[in-house]
């Protein structure tokens, strides 16, 4: 085992954190290696925002706006509960994908490397001391929202957010599965007679 791969290994998400959150410096270095992630064609198609300090809390407003604008209003206990997750939040980076405008790159590929890019930052957080959390609540799937954070409605999808901080409470023990439930070898067949 190498350190690289212990990082991996012991990598959680945890949804509940407090400050500190990365500070700028921190915040680049994790930003950059989102921006290492595997992207055929060059499409480069990240996109983030990055909300800090007394803005997170008011990302719940987007969400509540676009629920009402779609005529399916976010239920009070979600609202209730976010506002309380986001109050100690110390940063959000919102995630959106610009897909290849050309269309020479499918846009599931593109959608692909911007997961990538945000598994790189959740593993750069982690790197850091600091735990990150990928959730698509919050209205994310609703229209206007991510134009409510600055991406372009035409050409972006919006695909939720990346919340970093400190854990707030001791995180519980956790197991990995065995990859080998998901993985088999595969052998060509004998050349035929
Ligand atoms: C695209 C994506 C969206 C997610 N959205 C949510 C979400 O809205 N709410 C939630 O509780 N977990 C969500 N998760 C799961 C958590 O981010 C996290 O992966 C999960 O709790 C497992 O934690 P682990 O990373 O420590 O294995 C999402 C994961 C992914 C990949």
């Amino acid at each position: 085992m190498n350190d690289f791969l212990q990082t991996l290994y012991t990598r959680r998400s945890a949804k509940f954190v407090q400050a500190p959150g990365p500070d700028q410096n921190e915040l680049a270095l994790i930003l950059q290696a989102a921006v290492c992630a595997p992207d055929h064609g060059c499409v480069r198609p990240w996109r983030f925002k990055i909300v800090q300090g007394a803005d997170v809390p008011a990302l719940i407003e987007i969400g509540i706006r676009a629920g009402l604008d779609a005529g399916s209003p976010l239920p009070e206990p979600k609202i209730q509960n976010a506002r309380k997750w986001l109050a100690r939040v110390p940063v959000i980076i919102a995630i959106a994908c610009a897909p290849d405008p050309r269309g020479r790159i499918p846009e599931q590929e593109s959608l692909l490397s911007v997961g990538a890019a945000v598994m790189n930052m959740l593993n750069a957080c982690h790197s850091l001391g600091y735990c990150g959390f990928w959730s698509t609540g919050m209205g994310t799937y609703l229209d206007g929202v991510g134009e409510a954070l600055g991406f372009d409605a035409l050409d972006t999808r919006f695909m939720g957010y990346l919340s970093i901080g400190t854990p707030i409470d001791p995180l519980p023990e956790k197991t990995r599965p065995d990859y080998r439930e998901f993985a088999s070898e595969w052998h060509a067949a004998p050349l035929g007679d």
